[in-house]
């Protein structure tokens, strides 16, 4: 436990951007469901709250449970979108429904530049992000309207006495080009905090927590992927026990072109302490016949299980395993409300340490992908590794659409990496999130030479994106298109066609299936 911002999540979209913020502005925070009550939680540690946003109305009958107590703490606070609305709610104010939504972007009229504003003009228009339906109609009691939006709608309110401060639009989103300001003004202003949070924070304070809670006869695995999350938590681990830390890097048949030869050797290279199990065979055999993507999946995951444990049980003394999951995973099986409607299934091996009977070890579960790419420059881990794009746990099974065979795989790969060829080629890898090839479960006619084929299709996906929970699809340049389909069209036997995926997350997803 370190000094931190607390932040009550009441289900905005948004609340992970208010934590990453604070972290970029030096300050340690984590996030907690909103009904969490203030008695289970060491208030010792907590120097500010932070209230988020959220879809529901205050005194709706879907309002999210909440302790007022939290208020009644004498802790800095500040209150965003619902959070505003509950402040006011809680404290003797009022909350009305509004006319018409405001959404997107909104003029913010400042009318007194303190606290949280401080360092703005009086009368000065800003442009901020709003996505609201509710308003506060009457600023609770020591309160101060501190701006307005459109239709004089209370959008910043402040009691500096009790440095309770509130907005109506959200500071957090890079649509308010002016947010990190007030967050600022927040935690160091108002909150009086120090920017004392580095990525070598997570580093020492891991390090501590295995030197405290896995004792000198004790064996620790980790199932690498060779992503840059699971290798980044190895190293640090590795940094913490040495070689008692054992590697466990399973082929299932579904990784790229060479990628299991070259993973291993980079995994080596970096010193851990690494086994390369091929189980291709068994994965393969599982799910042949099977092409629904959720049962995909599951065997993936069931296979995945099995092969592990074998392999671990050959270690003795084996007390924790450890996780690169990132705070994004976390989120999009977790909900306020208990766990959301399931889209994808993403945990590769959920069920692992309730079967083997171990303890987590996830250093990065608050963490986004960026932030831990910092902490393995902060390790001296080399950048081929650290830049490498995601890749999905079940691989390539969830980019071979249909029926997963041996034949379809081959032509997956070629194509796959004809493409990733042509993206480095011309230093598009490092700008864009993911750039990968699917096989689609659809045959189209061609003609080659005199001949008629009648063969599979590639579909062609790159996007760009901040964390993978939203994305784009990348504009790339036509000539890079055009070689990249006349080379999989030309060099890889079986493929007929090749078609360019436009789609936006959301409302599609960035993988296939
Ligand atoms: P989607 O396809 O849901 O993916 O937009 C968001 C990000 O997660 C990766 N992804 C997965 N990662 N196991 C994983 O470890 C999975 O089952 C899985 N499905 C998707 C995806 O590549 C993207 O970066």
């Amino acid at each position: 436990m370190r000094q931190h911002v607390l932040i009550l999540d009441f289900g905005s979209q948004f609340t992970q951007l208010i934590a990453r913020r604070t972290r970029e502005l030096g300050v340690y925070s984590e996030i907690k469901p909103c009904s969490v009550k203030p008695d289970s939680i060491d208030l010792r540690e907590v120097k500010a709250l932070v209230l988020s946003g959220g879809p529901a109305c205050v005194s709706g009958e879907d309002a999210p449970p909440f302790d007022p107590q939290w208020l009644q703490l004498g802790l800095p606070t500040l209150g965003v979108c619902y959070g505003m609305q509950l402040m006011a709610h809680c404290l003797g104010g009022k909350v009305s429904p509004g006319t018409s939504r405001e959404f997107g972007h909104a003029p913010l009229h400042i009318s007194e530049p303190s606290g949280i504003l401080n360092g703005f003009q009086a009368g000065e228009k800003i442009s901020v992000w709003m996505s609201h339906g509710d308003f506060v109609s009457q600023l609770p009691p020591g309160f101060r309207l501190l701006a307005t939006s459109s239709g004089e709608i209370s959008a910043a309110m402040g009691n500096p006495e009790k440095r309770m401060y509130a907005v109506q639009f959200h500071p957090e989103v890079v649509h308010t080009p002016r947010g990190k300001e007030i967050l600022s003004n927040f935690l160091f202003g108002v909150a009086r905090l120090s920017r004392d949070w580095t990525g070598e924070d997570v580093i020492q304070s891991t390090i501590d927590y295995v030197g405290r809670t896995v004792g000198p006869e004790q064996n620790v695995i980790c199932a690498l992927s060779g992503g840059v999350d699971s290798t980044v938590a190895a190293v640090l681990i590795n940094k913490a026990i040495g070689q008692r830390l054992h590697c466990i890097f399973v082929d299932n048949g579904l990784l790229r072109k060479n990628e299991a030869q070259q993973v291993f050797k980079r995994l080596k290279e970096l010193g851990l302490n690494v086994k390369l199990v091929d189980a291709s065979a068994q994965f393969l055999k599982e799910l042949s016949g099977v092409s629904d993507p959720e049962k995909k999946r599951k065997i993936i995951g069931r296979v995945f299980i099995d092969v592990f444990d074998q392999e671990a049980h050959r270690i003795p003394n084996v007390t924790h395993l450890v996780q690169g999951t990132l705070y994004p995973d976390v989120i999009e099986s977790v909900s306020v409300r208990g766990p959301s409607a399931t889209i994808k299934s993403h945990h590769n091996v959920g069920g692992l340490p309730e079967r083997m009977k171990l303890k987590l070890i996830e250093p990065f579960r608050e963490l986004f992908k960026d932030e831990v790419r910092r902490i393995g420059r902060d390790l001296k881990m080399p950048e081929e590794i650290l830049g490498r794009q995601p890749f999905p746990g079940p691989g390539l099974a969830v980019r071979v659409l249909g029926e997963i065979t041996e034949e379809r795989l081959r032509i997956l790969r070629e194509a796959d990496a004809i493409f990733l060829e042509e993206i480095r080629a011309e230093g598009w890898y490092e700008k864009l999130w993911q750039s990968f090839a699917v096989i689609l479960p659809v045959k189209s006619v061609g003609v080659m030479g005199d001949g008629r084929t009648y063969d599979q299709t590639i579909g062609l996906r790159a996007v760009h994106s901040e964390d993978g929970m939203t994305a784009d699809w990348a504009y790339l340049p036509q000539d890079l298109l055009r070689r990249t389909s006349n080379r999989i069209i030309n060099e890889v036997k079986g493929v007929s066609r090749v078609v360019l995926d436009i789609s936006s997350k959301p409302p599609s997803t960035i993988e296939w299936e």
